[in-house]
């Protein structure tokens, strides 16, 4: 049987230039950023695989929909057109737009924990993280002990383990578990999906227990597409339509809509219960703005709104995580090694496995980020120890099983070429791996520190 190619389901209208730079100007680039990607110029980049956030490609309709921008203080008409199709698309029937995904997090935070209580989650995220503990509650770990081993296939690394989440409830009581947070294609895991099957164990889970199911959605069409491609009984049912089945199994959501939706900015908080909403509408005024903006401008909200339903069109999203798998099935065959599956949003290269001489305290995935960079002028991002910060009561590191650098592929943005030549950046660094120095802090932020740390080499 013959295999056909396929192609984008776009073409480009309009095209923004990048340059290479010297090798000689890259070293200089990374020591005055203190070998940290956060830290370079965009203009000393060439392929910039650092976020897929807030960095995709708008289409001609969402252009079309920021004409449409109602700017008013209040009742902006693009307020309930986002309103509006949150509750289409995404099931929930209250949205409190905000600036992005981090200002959701905070007024859900606040809304819901109270100081001493726990939030177990399918893995961390750094923000989301932060604001649980900001808000007095310790983060617990829940997700399947496959999520944190690189080399596994497991289909459905997102999933949540029931053991650990009925041994969190035996030691401190279901009283003191506010929420369940569950991430839809779990970023830190290596973009991984959770399954519909577990999903809907969590949702009974949950009500058997009383306690309510957040869902952080920013990556929830490509979670869809993972269980459209694995799961039984879902091969005929549209992304739309599993977006819709996943997002109607939980009780709110944040979102960061920066990522699926394709828009530079934005985010909201979504929920089904209308006392909740009043207390998040009563927080939101003072930290993002009124509720029917939220640290969103009208036309930002349209073209939000429009994105969303781009978001789930099967086309769309096939092409994009198949130009992720491209990538990862690539570097695979050269033999670089990678998280497993390929995710829905990056390549994870494994820098244990890459640099097996440099020790986890000296920063292995930071240090092979900056090689990259000065090998390629690709960027890309830490994904280990450092993300991973400090304990709140020890101060110790956190010492994540998964060492790793993403590459991120923005939605829409690079061409199979992009690919090519950042498999052939990897493999360079690869050869030249000997090369590469361990890190050791100049600068160590107390919150989210991988932003904004120095570094310097050590030797
Ligand atoms: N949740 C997840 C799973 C995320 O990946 C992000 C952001 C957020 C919440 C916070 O949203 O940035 O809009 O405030 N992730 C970006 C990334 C920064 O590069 O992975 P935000």
């Amino acid at each position: 049987m013959t295999t056909r190619n396929w192609a984008e389901p776009y073409k480009i209208k309009m095209v923004e230039l990048i340059k290479m730079t010297s090798r000689e100007d890259r070293l200089n680039a990374i020591r005055e950023a203190g070998y940290n990607t956060f830290l370079l110029r965009s203009e000393d980049v060439y392929i910039d695989l650092l976020t897929d956030s807030g960095v995709g490609a708008m289409s001609d309709r969402q252009w079309a929909g920021m004409m449409m921008g109602d700017e008013a203080y209040a009742g902006s008409r693009n307020f309930y057109r986002l309103r509006d199709t949150v509750k289409e698309y995404y099931s929930y029937e209250y949205t409190v737009p905000c600036h992005q995904g981090r200002g959701a997090e905070n007024i859900l935070s606040q809304c819901l924990i109270k100081p001493g209580e726990y939030v177990p989650g399918n893995m961390y995220f750094t923000t989301t993280r932060l604001h649980q503990e900001l808000a007095g509650a310790t983060f617990v770990d829940v997700i399947i002990d496959e999520a944190h081993d690189a080399e596994s296939d497991h289909p459905f690394k997102g999933n949540v383990d029931f053991d650990k989440l009925d041994t969190l409830v035996a030691e401190v009581g279901a009283e003191r578990i506010p929420y369940v947070c569950m991430a839809t294609c779990v970023n830190m895991a290596g973009g991984q999906p959770i399954s519909m099957a577990n999903l809907k164990q969590l949702r009974a889970w949950c009500d058997k227990h009383g306690i309510m199911l957040v869902h952080d959605m920013t990556r929830v069409a490509e979670n869809a597409h993972f269980i459209q491609r694995r799961e039984d009984g879902y091969r005929d049912k549209s992304i739309k339509e599993i977006v819709y089945e996943i997002c109607s199994l939980t009780d709110a959501a944040t979102m960061s809509s920066k990522k699926d939706a394709m828009v530079n900015i934005g985010g909201f908080l979504a929920m089904n219960d209308a006392k909740f909403y009043e207390k998040a509408c009563s927080l939101v005024v003072v930290y993002e703005g009124l509720h029917t903006y939220g640290g969103m401008a009208g036309r930002d909200m349209e073209a939000l709104a429009i994105g969303i339903t781009e978001s789930v069109q099967d086309d769309h999203i096939h092409a994009r995580v198949g130009q992720v798998q491209y990538l990862g099935r690539r570097l695979r065959e050269s033999g670089i090694p990678i998280v497993n599956p390929i995710g829905g949003h990056a390549v994870f290269l494994n820098a244990t496995k890459m640099l097996p001489d440099i020790p986890q305290e000296q920063f292995p995935a930071q240090a092979l980020a900056a090689a990259l960079y000065v090998e390629s002028g690709v960027r890309s991002m830490e994904r280990g120890i450092v993300s991973a910060g400090r304990d709140k009561e020890t101060g110790e590191n956190h010492k994540p099983k998964l060492e790793l650098v993403r590459l991120t592929i923005p939605r829409r943005v690079y061409t199979q070429a992009h690919m090519d030549v950042t498999v052939d950046a990897v493999r360079e660094v690869v050869r030249r791996r000997d090369e590469i120095k361990g890190l050791r802090f100049t600068y160590e932020p107390a919150m989210l520190r991988f932003f904004q740390a120095r570094f310097e080499q050590i030797g």
